[in-house]
């Protein structure tokens, strides 16, 4: 069993989180101590996945209201809030944790009630998020039969969350209940969170799992080998699903070979206010598509396109999987978000939406 992915420690005063730029060699931790370390893990995807950027936000802020040494100290923490959340633009979940720790945060009348009660907020997101997913799971597992083969793709799993995991929590808690459930994992480039972390998380656990190439996922539905596809999320709107690039494609694989095609998330991750054409998708360094671990892999300078997720068309989705039940698009978005705790952190225009909505 592994730590939680990312975790406050008391006794060093800091962030502590599993690094998974170094899986599956090494199960290294990594101590931080400064936004500017967190914002730099942020951005490399030693910290990655929707959930554990929301953690991730929320102990930034945290962190923040602990070593921000400036006179106008609550205008440089909502400042700083404001950076943090730039890291990353497209899982809305790291604007909804920073937001939702500084709105806390701010009621305190000075500094020290400031710093006490956004690390008492943080640390209740992220235990919130294991019970999320821990019910994500259950609602999820019902729709899994024992004998089951799912396909999945980057990582949906206790390292893209604080524990237990989203996709992989539904696969986890149906085999808790005794169900005989494998996987297929797809690699998932350029970054290969799928063959680096999702196969490393199940073999830890002792899930069957088979690893293929992404291109491969047609051949496999195609052979009969997939029963159901579960994904996660970075963002769901109305109208679509932010994933990992790749996501869009196994959805239209799904339809066309009559599969179910499955998104599991937790609330977090919904975006109440916004449609697929208001959402930017991150674009990431073209450096990665022409290197893989140091070694060139393609001409150098060679133009690459280097989208971080693609949005899933709603239509293309057989259900949702939240923490509150399973939803069949049209989802039920009203009733939703009068339900979600999200509500009170939207703010006029949250990060990763475009200028002008
Ligand atoms: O770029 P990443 O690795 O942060 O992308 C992660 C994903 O796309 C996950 O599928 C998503 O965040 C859901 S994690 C439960």
């Amino acid at each position: 069993m592994l730590m939680r992915t990312i975790d406050w420690s008391d006794e060093k005063g800091c962030v502590t989180i599993i690094d998974q730029t170094a899986l599956p060699l090494k199960l290294a931790l990594i101590d931080i101590y400064h936004i500017n370390a967190l914002n730099d893990a942020i951005l490399r995807l030693k910290v990655r996945g929707a959930p554990a950027l929301g953690a991730a936000g929320g102990f930034g802020v945290a962190l923040l209201a602990r070593t921000i040494k400036a006179e106008d100290y609550r205008e440089e923490l909502i400042k700083e809030t404001e950076s943090l959340k730039r890291v990353r633009p497209t899982a809305v979940n790291l604007s909804w944790g920073a937001d939702r720790v500084l709105t806390k945060a701010l009621t305190g009348r000075d500094r020290a009630e400031i710093e006490t009660l956004a690390l008492a907020e943080a640390k209740a997101l992220a235990d919130e998020d294991v019970a999320q997913c821990r019910a994500i799971g259950e609602h999820g597992a019902a729709l899994l039969r024992s004998g089951d083969t799912v396909m999945t793709h980057c990582n949906a799993g206790r390292l893209a969350c604080v524990d237990w995991g989203t996709a992989l929590g539904v696969i986890r808690s149906a085999i808790e209940q005794g169900k005989d459930i494998k996987v297929i994992s797809c690699e998932t480039r350029p970054l290969n969170q799928g063959s680096r972390i999702t196969c490393f998380e199940l073999m830890e656990d002792r899930i069957p799992v088979t690893l293929i190439t992404d291109s491969m996922a047609g051949h496999v539905m195609r052979q009969g080998k997939v029963d159901k596809v579960i994904v996660g999320a970075d963002r769901i709107v109305e109208d679509a699903v932010f994933n990992k690039i790749g996501t869009y494609s196994h959805s239209v694989l799904a339809k066309a070979h009559g599969i179910p095609f499955y998104v599991a998330a937790p609330l977090s991750t919904f975006d109440f206010r916004h449609a697929e054409k208001d959402v930017v998708i991150e674009e990431r360094d073209p450096e990665e598509l022409r290197r893989w671990n140091g070694t060139q892999i393609a001409p150098a300078g060679v133009p690459a396109f280097n989208p971080a997720f693609d949005a899933t068309p709603m239509e293309n989705v057989t259900a949702v999987i939240t923490e509150q039940g399973v939803f069949k698009p049209p989802l039920p978005f009203t009733g939703l978000k009068k339900s979600s705790s999200l509500k009170r952190y939207i703010k006029d225009k949250p990060e990763g939406v475009r200028d002008g909505i």
